[in-house]
């Protein structure tokens, strides 16, 4: 039995392009007590499109009169990455929780701003999209690694590939808009703030563009001691991948890409890998917007990432592309953390 339209929190999706339409369909499908109310995407048949597949939500023209629609009481930001921090911005102007997609900004000034706007304002209204603290694999892993049962965290082993990057992709791109999860998933899972990173970086194949640097190893080194290694590849051809593992003092934690069947053909006998993150990651998506909308509706905390989670993700990133233009380790310190965001 769904609830009556008025008690349904009205959402306002922005950028229904694969990720938006995701979540609007996964709204509309999934999550309890909420809404697609109105969509906006700079390709009007785009949004269209998305709000017929959600319910029939109204498509506005332009993005600042949907976050201003007294009617929306809550947006999610799904646009590209770029203008994430302004669109936050204008939410938490007109007072409206606001789950943005990751990366919080693009560049360090604008998730600060983020950051600031709202420590202002004094509530925590904005939420960003790092949907691997919801994948059921993950939390596993992290549950164990923080039980004490294997001993303390020392070293955090992640693997992110995916199929293929667009032509030219370059380093920074790639640790902006990809590894950005990773070094989420890192502090997350050490429960600890970077304090060091070094990056290499190659081009996979001759045939792709000279600045290409599609292949990068990341190297953490945390405040605890513990120490973080991950390898992003985004032309690994074969399909898509993320798996995170936790090296405690006298044990180990590794997630398992969840295998949805045993497939017997051509002679092999095996699991199918996925094409992307849509289906690797459908069910965290899914929980991370239930957990969005009941915090919303309770009026308490989100428990995914912060704003500040956001801007600590960017330093860090910021910290690996000097590391990967120069090739040193780059020592790294970090704002004190505001007490809105808690110990
Ligand atoms: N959390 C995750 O796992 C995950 C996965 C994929 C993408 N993302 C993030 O989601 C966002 C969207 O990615 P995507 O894969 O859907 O990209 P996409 O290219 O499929 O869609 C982007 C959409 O934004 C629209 N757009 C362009 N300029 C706009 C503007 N000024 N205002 C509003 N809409 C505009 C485009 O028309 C398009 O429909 C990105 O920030 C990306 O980093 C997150």
């Amino acid at each position: 039995m769904s609830l009556p339209t008025k008690q349904q929190l009205a959402i306002g999706v922005i950028g229904t392009g694969g990720m938006g339409t995701r979540h609007a369909i996964n709204l509309h499908r999934f999550v309890p007590g909420a809404r697609v109310a109105a969509v906006y995407d700079l390709d009007g048949g785009r949004a269209a499109q998305a709000a017929a597949q959600s319910g029939g939500g109204v498509v506005f023209t332009d993005p600042l009169e949907l976050i201003q629609d007294p009617s929306i009481e809550a947006v999610l930001i799904a646009a590209p990455d770029d203008i994430h921090a302004r669109l936050t911005l204008a939410c938490l102007e007109a007072g409206k929780p606001v789950l943005c997609e990751k990366p919080l900004a693009t560049v360090v000034p604008d998730a600060l701003a983020v950051v600031e706007a709202e420590v202002r304002i004094g509530s925590r209204l904005v939420s960003v999209g790092f949907m691997r603290r919801f994948d059921p694999e993950h939390v596993a892993v992290r549950t164990l690694g923080h039980s004490g049962a294997i001993g303390a965290p020392l070293l955090f082993k992640g693997v992110h590939r995916n199929a293929s990057a667009a032509f030219g992709v370059t380093g920074a791109t790639i640790l902006i808009n990809s590894a950005g999860h990773d070094i989420d998933s890192a502090r997350w899972m050490l429960g600890s703030e970077v304090a060091e990173v070094r990056v290499l970086g190659r081009r996979s194949r001759p045939d792709l563009h000279a600045d290409t640097r599609d292949l990068l190893v990341v190297e953490l080194g945390f405040a605890s001691g513990a120490l973080a290694v991950v390898e992003v590849y985004v032309n690994a051809a074969y399909g898509y991948e993320v798996s995170a593992e936790l090296v405690c003092q006298s044990g180990a934690a590794m997630t398992q890409q969840p295998d949805r069947a045993l497939v017997r053909a051509a002679a092999h006998r095996g699991f199918p890998v996925p094409s992307d993150w849509l289906s690797r990651f459908q069910e965290a998506y899914v929980l991370e917007l239930m957990d969005w909308v009941a915090a919303v509706r309770e009026g308490r905390v989100f428990t995914g990432a912060s704003a500040w989670d956001g801007l600590v993700t960017l330093l860090v990133t910021g910290a690996c592309i000097q590391s990967l233009e120069g090739g040193a380790v780059v020592p790294l310190s970090l704002p004190t953390r505001p007490t809105l965001y808690g110990a």
